[in-house]
């Protein structure tokens, strides 16, 4: 009892000591920044607060808009960021083009990255006031008139990449180049609140989608990702989860123009496999804009492989891959006006010929699906023959064509398909 006692007041001490040390560490490392102001440059205050309060430690940026100039990554650990302004990137075009100038972390397509933040347990919060510029006009007027290709240097604006239990919080992404988000080789990753806008302004381009490839997110090679209130106006995809992203929610996300919610495109790598699996979509809701602002409006949620044959290789080309995408919910979808609300397609960049994908696709549930399609083709699931899609079903799914033509419900390659008002067939005539 005597020798229990003396341990026990041991461990207590212990206990004690390093609740002080931890709490110290906290209380340490506090790092306040302003924005030095026009024609100054803001990379190495960023750097230097990071390098010393981003281990234990915070740092707060007040607002304003901090001019970035080179690549940047935060190794964040136990730590907090309060970020009232913005990281603002200048369009140099051809510096960021160039690969030494930017980060190359994300492995699909090799595309570049602007800011990487890696690390583990970090909140970092934007407060709604603060995030990143990325001055993406120049940028989309430029590309208008020079080719685009997947991997060639156009950069991500904020990348998480090998990171782990980590918090973004009501951040604004204002015009960026290209994609808007990518996480990467992480797990544990929360981001609640984000605002993403890819508008072109440029009148020269007015009617015609000018914001390329100004995704919401990339996912690739993560466990664990959710996204709560986001609210994405873009060009292409609004949320896209591509391979080997697993156990994913999605809930309360507004799609303002774009392609809307993709799993893809998968397959791309003949040498490797693509896994997704149990992905939660909750409360989505697209917006079709004024077509003279954003013209693109093609899916509620949508599904793309490559086909099984190898046509050229990545990051632009590819196909060959194989792998699943099971169990997955997409609940409570209002579809404004979309081209296909809901699509599965197999042969992305596909030539006639070429063998049919084997990526399989099962216990697909689409629940509680309002709004209208802005031609009669409702639902479009075009599954290879080669894999076929089991286990596909609705309930309460009442998308409408518009007034006076009948829904057309297309169905090829799929097994089990339960809960639709009408037959799903592989011409879907009425
Ligand atoms: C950003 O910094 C560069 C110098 O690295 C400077 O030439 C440029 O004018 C600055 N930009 C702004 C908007 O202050
Ligand atoms: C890219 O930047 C590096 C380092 O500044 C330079 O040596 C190289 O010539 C640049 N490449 C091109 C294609 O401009
Ligand atoms: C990834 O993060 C872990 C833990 O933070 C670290 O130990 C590892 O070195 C990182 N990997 C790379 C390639 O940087
Ligand atoms: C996005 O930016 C455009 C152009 O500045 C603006 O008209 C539009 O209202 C913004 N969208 C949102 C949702 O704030
Ligand atoms: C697969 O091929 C790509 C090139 O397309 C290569 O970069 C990658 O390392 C390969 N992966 C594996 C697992 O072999
Ligand atoms: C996905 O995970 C599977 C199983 O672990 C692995 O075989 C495959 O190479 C991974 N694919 C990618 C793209 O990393
Ligand atoms: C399907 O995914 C959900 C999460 O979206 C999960 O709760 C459920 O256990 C998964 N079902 C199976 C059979 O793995
Ligand atoms: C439907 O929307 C798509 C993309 O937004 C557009 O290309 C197509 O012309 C529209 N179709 C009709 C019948 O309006
Ligand atoms: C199809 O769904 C039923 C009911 O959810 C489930 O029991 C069955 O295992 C599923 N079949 C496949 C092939 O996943
Ligand atoms: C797949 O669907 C196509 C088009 O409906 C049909 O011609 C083909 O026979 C189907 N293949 C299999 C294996 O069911
Ligand atoms: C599809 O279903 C409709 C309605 O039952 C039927 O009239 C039509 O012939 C079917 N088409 C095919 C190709 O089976």
């Amino acid at each position: 009892m005597v020798i229990f006692a003396k341990y026990g007041s041991l461990v207590s001490a212990l206990i004690m000591l390093i609740f002080v040390a931890s709490a110290e560490a906290q209380r340490g490392a506090r790092c306040q920044l302003q924005p030095l102001g026009p024609g100054k440059d803001d990379t190495d205050q960023v750097e230097a607060a990071i390098a010393k309060c981003g281990h234990f430690g915070t740092t707060s940026f007040a607002s304003g808009s901090y001019n970035i100039t080179r690549k940047m990554m935060w190794n964040l650990k136990s730590s907090k960021v309060d970020l009232r302004g913005f990281l603002t990137y200048p369009p140099w075009i051809d510096y960021w083009k160039n690969a030494t100038n930017t980060y190359r972390v994300v492995f699909i397509q090799s595309q570049a990255s602007w800011f990487v933040v890696t690390g583990t347990d970090f909140e970092i919060d934007a407060h709604n006031v603060g995030g990143i510029q990325g001055n993406g006009q120049t940028w989309w007027s430029y590309l208008m008139t020079h080719t685009r290709t997947d991997g060639d240097g156009r950069p991500i604006s904020l990348t998480v990449w090998n990171a782990t239990r980590g918090i973004i919080r009501n951040f604004r992404i204002e015009s960026p180049p290209f994609w808007s988000n990518a996480v990467a080789e992480s797990k544990d990753i929360t981001y609640d609140g984000m605002f993403v806008n890819a508008t072109n302004t440029d009148p020269l381009y007015a009617g015609r989608n000018a914001v390329f490839n100004t995704d919401g997110i990339d996912t690739y090679r993560s466990d664990r990702i959710t996204m709560l209130n986001w609210d994405v106006t873009c060009g292409d995809d609004c949320l896209a989860f591509k391979g080997n992203s697993t156990n994913l929610v999605a809930r309360n996300i507004i799609c303002r123009g774009g392609n809307g919610i993709t799993f893809g495109s998968l397959g791309q790598y003949a040498n490797m496999s693509d896994h997704v699996y149990n992905v939660e979509i909750e409360n989505l809701r697209t917006i079709r804009l004024d077509p003279k602002i954003q013209p693109n409006m093609a899916s509620g949620v949508y599904f793309k492989t490559w086909s099984a044959t190898v046509n050229g290789s990545p990051p632009n080309m590819g196909g060959g891959g194989g792998g699943f995408v099971n169990n997955v919910t997409a609940k409570n979808v209002f579809v404004d006006r979309a081209a296909t609300p809901l699509h599965l397609f197999q042969t992305n960049l596909a030539q006639p010929g070429d063998a049919p994908s084997k990526l399989k696709f099962s216990n697909l549930r689409f629940i509680n699906w309002r709004g209208s399609g802005n031609n009669s083709r409702i639902i479009d699931l075009e599954c290879s023959p080669a894999a076929g899609c089991t286990n596909i079903s609705f309930k309460n799914f009442k998308v409408l064509p518009p007034v006076g033509q009948a829904p057309r419900y297309i169905c090829q390659n799929v097994s089990g398909i339960t809960g639709l008002s009408a037959p799903c067939n592989a011409t879907g005539e009425p």
